[in-house]
């Protein structure tokens, strides 16, 4: 007797009419022509089954706060952190629990199956902090929650936050933090990236920065983090987030730049919707995009996953927790146009992703956990191209959300009734 049984699915390696058996919350077999009683079935109808969407990247304690207590209007980096600044006062642990919460509800009818966030340590109260704690205790059921510790303010900027953010990880939280260029000087930030590296070696914990978070060619700490990352022996458990300044880095430089990441195996975590709307704000025409080099990286052998960061906040007042949105972007500015490129784009938002916040049990194969997400699509490039509707998201063998098809109702003489989006593709790619 299973718990759930998915017939007839597309899996993302390509293989098709497959039938996956889930039992005691895991997957207990991936073959064709499972037979066999099940409490639940779902037939997938030779649409797209993946493991759930990941989001490497985000701001929960911010999340949903849009307008509160001003909106952003010069729409910046800099006026989204003073803004923040000024709700950071005025909310209460009670107000970041529910507006977390009700995100939560929205990424998980979205097939988010897990979420990094960063939790500002800039509060002497450490509001965010017990408040993410709490929340990441009660999404457990359906949603993995890693919080990484995060001076916004400068951990030496800021004359409270490397105590703060110490208090942080003696309270649960999982992954050390930091944002050197927004230090005082490069040699504030470059001492930052050491000391905090260091933090998370004593205590065998992944680190996680906002790295380079500018259009400035000159900045360094990306080589910095790399450095530490290899000299402590941190290889495979340290990220850079968004390293937006790799985008107008001196091109000689970064040839050197990229085999040292590569060497420390750095994980790289670009965030395109929040990189195109916020860089390049210093410049006219020809205006950077800010995306860092993922192409490069990618073929560098460096893990690459897209986040979200920021939905409805201080720094971008759009969003729908849709890692759809976030990978097309990420296609979109990176120039991944073939089919190989924008099937990799997929997997930057699932299997990268899970890898890089070390998710056990990630996966569609016997033995992982049954976690997955069934689309209105095909495959990976379909499903990217339509942002695919979620059909029913599955935590634990258990269907836990479910949403109706995309499919318009048309009312044209002579013209069909209904309109399938997925009709309209190329006859070669109907197969
Ligand atoms: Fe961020």
């Amino acid at each position: 007797m299973f718990d759930l049984l998915v017939k007839n699915a597309n899996l993302p390696d390509g293989r098709r009419g497959m039938d996956i058996a889930c039992a005691g919350g895991v997957i207990v077999a991936v073959e064709r022509g499972i037979e066999g009683v099940a409490h639940e079935v779902i037939d997938a109808a030779g649409q797209l089954v993946a493991p759930p969407f990941v989001d490497p990247h985000f701001h929960m304690d911010a999340t949903l706060s849009l307008g509160t207590p001003r909106m952003n209007v010069s729409g910046t980096l800099l006026e989204g952190i003073a803004l923040w600044g000024e709700l950071k006062p005025v909310q209460s642990v009670p107000d970041i629990i529910t507006r977390a919460l009700r995100y939560c509800d929205l990424a998980v009818s979205m097939g988010i199956g897990a979420i990094r966030s960063h939790v500002d340590v800039c509060d002497d109260e450490l509001k965010g902090v017990e408040a993410l704690i709490e929340v990441r205790r009660r999404v457990a059921p359906y949603l993995d929650l890693q919080l990484v510790a995060f001076p916004q303010d400068g951990v030496f900027r800021d004359p409270t936050a490397m105590e703060n953010l110490v208090r942080a990880l003696d309270m649960g939280v999982d992954v050390v933090g930091g944002i050197p260029h927004f230090e005082r000087t490069m040699a504030d930030g470059a001492a930052s990236v050491t000391a905090l590296c260091e933090i998370a070696e004593k205590r065998g914990l992944m680190v996680d920065m906002h790295c380079d978070e500018s259009d400035d060619p000159m900045s360094r700490h990306v080589e910095t983090l790399a450095f530490e990352t290899q000299r402590l022996g941190l290889q495979g458990r340290v990220a850079g987030s968004h390293l937006t300044s790799m985008h107008s880095m001196d091109n000689y430089y970064v040839s050197k730049l990229i085999p040292l990441m590569a060497e420390a195996e750095m994980r790289v975590i670009p965030n395109p919707l929040i990189n195109i709307m916020l860089q390049g704000r210093h410049d006219t025409y020809p205006k950077r995009r800010g995306q860092t080099r993922v192409r490069e990286l990618r073929d560098a052998g460096l893990v690459v996953g897209f986040g979200s960061d920021c939905v409805m906040d201080p720094w971008y007042s759009m969003g729908r927790a849709d890692m759809l949105d976030v990978a097309v972007m990420g296609q979109h500015v990176g120039q991944l146009a073939s089919r190989d490129d924008s099937a990799w784009c997929f997997e930057a938002v699932t299997t990268n992703s899970a890898a890089i916040m070390g998710l056990e049990g990630y996966g569609l194969a016997k033995g992982c956990a049954a976690n997955m997400v069934l689309l209105q699509a095909r495959d990976p490039i379909e499903a990217l191209r339509l942002r695919a509707v979620r059909l029913a998201v599955v935590r634990g063998g258990r269907v836990i959300a479910r949403t109706p098809a995309n499919i318009a109702k048309l009312s044209l003489d002579g013209r069909p009734d209904y309109v399938d989006p997925q009709q309209y593709a190329p006859v070669s790619q109907n197969k």
